[in-house]
């Protein structure tokens, strides 16, 4: 089953998918280098490789050497990694990840700033190079004017990504970066367009949604969400399954290729309850991915959500 190819939305040489691990191991100019292609390239027998989180704006660089994907030079060195996986057979998609309030502005280039969907700074520290642990800076709450700009900034970063070689995008909605911000009640405590209900909060999630598949289209747009994980003061919050329910309806009908679901249950975090997972995958009609704790064993036991239509397993291999 695992070493099985996938002929489904995706074509796949075998249904093992490496998931999104951050390297810290860019260039200055957050540029792809050598190193990074080595790295992928020895991965490359997997069915699909989700790239380290990957910021789409000068904005979302909040950790220390994390590639970014906004310039013309950050093309041409991510073909470094995107040649590499492809003469191993992989599929490549890069992780859109805009880090947000997760951000120490010594981390960021001149000019950029810390943003969230509120003004509230996240609890504890992060590293820097050039000042070490620092706490987290209070970010900018962007005001609904400014998601425009926000939007293109992904839109861009979509097209450049298919332009450096990349076979799609995962847009990374998860692990409480700037796009869970926006989904989190805990975190969201907006009044305008953008928060105050759960149609509200999933509303920015959506338009990135819509606007990279139309720039890119669907068969390249996948996201990751990770609803009931902690990480970076998220949270459960009242209603979360019936938010993330509605988020994956609408997310099926945009046509995304994939939902990957994060289950960090096996690193301490609070599990994903079953029955939402099951319901979860009954509400997308596209490919889904599950990660979290995954073995060769667990693969091979044939954990199923909804009526057997599981699609891949996502266990990663360091
Ligand atoms: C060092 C490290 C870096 C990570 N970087 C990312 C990342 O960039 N984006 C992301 O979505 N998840 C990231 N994660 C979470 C992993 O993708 C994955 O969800 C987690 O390792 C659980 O899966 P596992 O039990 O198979 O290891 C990272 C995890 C680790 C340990």
């Amino acid at each position: 089953m695992l070493f099985d190819p996938l002929q489904q939305q995706l074509a796949l040489q075998n249904r093992v998918v490496m998931a999104p691990l951050t390297r810290s191991r860019a260039d200055a100019d957050h540029n792809p280098n050598a190193l990074m292609a080595e790295y992928y390239g020895q991965r490359a027998s997997a069915g699909l490789i989700i790239s380290e989180g990957t910021s789409p704006s000068p904005n979302g660089l909040g950790y220390a050497r994390i590639p970014g994907l906004f310039t013309a030079e950050h093309v041409t060195k991510w073909r470094l990694s995107t040649d590499a996986v492809h003469r191993g057979g992989a599929k490549f998609f890069v992780q859109l990840m805009h880090s947000g309030r997760v951000a120490a502005l010594e981390n960021l280039p001149q000019g950029a700033r810390v943003v969230g969907a509120t003004a509230v700074a996240l609890e504890g520290e992060i590293y820097t190079d050039s000042a070490g642990m620092q706490p987290h800076a209070q970010p900018h709450a962007l005001g609904a004017g400014e998601i425009p700009a926000l939007i293109a900034e992904f839109v861009h970063s979509a097209q450049l990504a298919i332009e450096a070689g990349f076979d799609g995008i995962e847009l990374h909605a998860a692990n409480g970066y700037l796009l869970e911000q926006f989904l989190n009640a805990n975190i969201n405590t907006r009044s305008d367009a953008y928060g105050g209900g759960a149609s509200q909060r999933n509303r920015i999630v959506l338009e990135i949604a819509r606007a990279c598949v139309a720039a890119i289209g669907a068969d390249k747009v996948g996201i990751r969400l990770s609803p009931y994980g902690v990480f970076n003061g998220t949270g459960e919050f009242e209603g979360i399954a019936e938010q993330y329910l509605e988020l994956a309806r609408e997310l099926s009908e945009i046509g995304l290729v994939y939902l990957h679901l994060v289950d960090h249950s096996s690193m301490g975090a609070p599990p994903v309850p079953a029955e939402f997972k099951a319901q979860l995958r009954s509400a997308f009609n596209g490919l889904f991915i599950a990660s979290g704790g995954f073995n060769a064993a667990k693969c091979a036991s044939g954990v199923k959500f909804g009526a057997g239509r599981f699609s891949c397993y996502g266990p990663c291999f360091y």
